[in-house]
């Protein structure tokens, strides 16, 4: 694997603002679909070929992990060619903590294996990210969990397939979805997952994984239903779009007030985003296989409440308060998924943004006037959500520690410059 991207240079971006978006971006590849299919890679000793795989550095940590794991991984162009051929149970601290996605191995091991020691990837930025319905899901199957030295295991003799509920506090799990469905491919007799997630990218997972030979129905509905079958064999496949960059740059033409084209997005995955940007005076149109956006007038303020799919993304929830700072009128914004996903309200009240934080809730008082600073990433969504506020403000924005936004953004400077931002990467000072 080239290591070329995986540097951890301290780089920003630094945006002169002001300038509509015009023209066509292409989206690329959805990061959260493409990190389990990846996974799911390990559930077979036959080779893989997965399209669509974006460039990123959360997607060349996993492409590291799996080949810590034994496995070799080929990246070019977007393709990505795995063989697991011989695969160990066992995860690297120094690997694992770098991404929390990375906890989506351990289903894959366990379904395999029968065992996998990974280690805790711990909280984050975002609130506390703990993985019990993970475990217990593991658990359901018949694994044996034990927590020690900052590592948890997860062992059978065998996996046995039960009814089980995966529900939590917050609603569904995405990636503990992910994991119980991949461990329970390779189950005796029948799993069933109810409140199961519903996102696409647990949908995307399952097609990949009955094209390797697993028999799952009811994905995308909360009942998941997986008869375990004896082997999985290799498949290709083409990773959907990435519904989140698409609602990025929406958002971001609708905060311009540019018109721009997303190529290759699905309505039918941002049906919710695309309420709310209709609701502030944004119109998204279907152009084809493309989806193109412009406002319709002044944009207009209105509330979000942040929910599992097909509700509307956590992952877009910092990007729409970037937007909502623009229009006129009081917004709420309610997060539900993450109890502290606010940090980027404190770095857009340096651009000017009037915005409180009440709870649960961030009261965005907009329609005064955004003006550049240097601002601070926090973390990937609340990256984005500067960005976009530095390409509507007047002047020029520095967002500094832009390594967030490289593990979830493929080149997106290079898009915004083709779309006429005027956007560069610079050492941080
Ligand atoms: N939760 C639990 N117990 C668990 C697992 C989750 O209580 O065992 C709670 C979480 O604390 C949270 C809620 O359930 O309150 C939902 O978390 P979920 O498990 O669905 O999140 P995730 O699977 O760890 C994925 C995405 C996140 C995205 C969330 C929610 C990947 C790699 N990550 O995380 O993406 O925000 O689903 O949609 O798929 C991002 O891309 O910026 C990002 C953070």
């Amino acid at each position: 694997m080239p290591e070329a991207r995986l540097k951890f240079l301290m780089e920003s971006f630094l945006i002169k603002g002001g300038v509509p978006l015009h023209g066509e971006v292409t989206i690329s590849g959805s990061k959260n679909a493409a990190l389990p299919i990846m996974a799911a890679a390990l559930l077979t000793g036959e080779p893989c070929i997965i399209r669509g795989v974006p460039d990123l550095s959360d997607t060349r940590f996993m492409a590291q992990i799996l080949e810590s794991l034994g496995a070799t991984v080929k990246f070019e162009r977007g393709t990505l060619t795995v063989r697991a051929q011989k695969v160990r149970g066992y995860a690297d601290y120094e690997l694992v903590r770098k991404m929390r996605g990375s906890i989506c191995i351990m289903g894959p091991l366990l379904g395999r294996l029968k065992k996998a020691r990974v280690s805790l990837p711990g909280g984050c930025i975002i609130g506390a990210r703990p993985i019990n319905l993970h475990l217990k899901g593991f658990e359901a199957l018949g694994a044996k969990i034990t927590i020690e030295g900052g590592y948890v295991s997860a062992a059978a003799r065998q996996l046995t397939g039960v009814p089980m509920f995966l529900g939590g506090r917050a609603g569904s799990t995405v990636l503990g979805t992910a994991n119980v469905m991949m461990a329970a491919t390779l189950a005796e007799g029948v799993t069933v997952i109810e409140s199961a997630a519903c996102e696409p990218e647990v949908v995307d997972l399952a097609n990949f994984l009955n094209a390797m030979g697993a028999k799952i129905s009811g994905a995308g509905s909360p009942t998941i239903t997986i008869t375990g079958v004896k082997k999985l064999h290799g498949a290709k496949h083409e990773v959907i779009p990435d519904r989140i960059e698409a609602a990025t740059y929406a958002i971001a033409a609708a905060a311009t007030n540019g018109e721009v084209t997303l190529k290759g997005a699905r309505a039918e995955h941002l049906r919710a985003v695309i309420d709310k940007l209709n609701e502030s005076g944004v119109a998204v149109e279907r152009r084809g296989a493309n989806l193109l956006v412009h406002r319709k007038g002044q944009l207009k303020s209105a509330d979000v409440t942040t929910l599992p799919y097909s509700g509307f993304p956590t992952d877009v929830q910092a990007q729409m308060m970037s937007l909502f700072a623009l229009a006129p009128g009081i917004s709420i914004i309610t997060e539900r998924i993450f109890e502290s996903r606010f940090m980027h309200v404190s770095e857009l009240a340096r651009l000017g943004a009037d915005i409180e934080i009440e709870g649960p809730s961030a009261i965005v008082k907009g329609g005064r006037p955004l003006s550049g600073a240097p601002v601070m990433a926090s973390d990937l969504r609340a990256s984005a959500a500067l960005v976009i506020a530095g390409l509507a403000a007047k002047g020029a924005t520095q967002v500094n520690r832009i390594y967030h936004l490289d593990r979830g953004y493929e080149s997106m400077d290079a898009k915004l410059r083709k779309l006429g931002a005027r956007i560069e990467r610079v050492e941080e000072k």
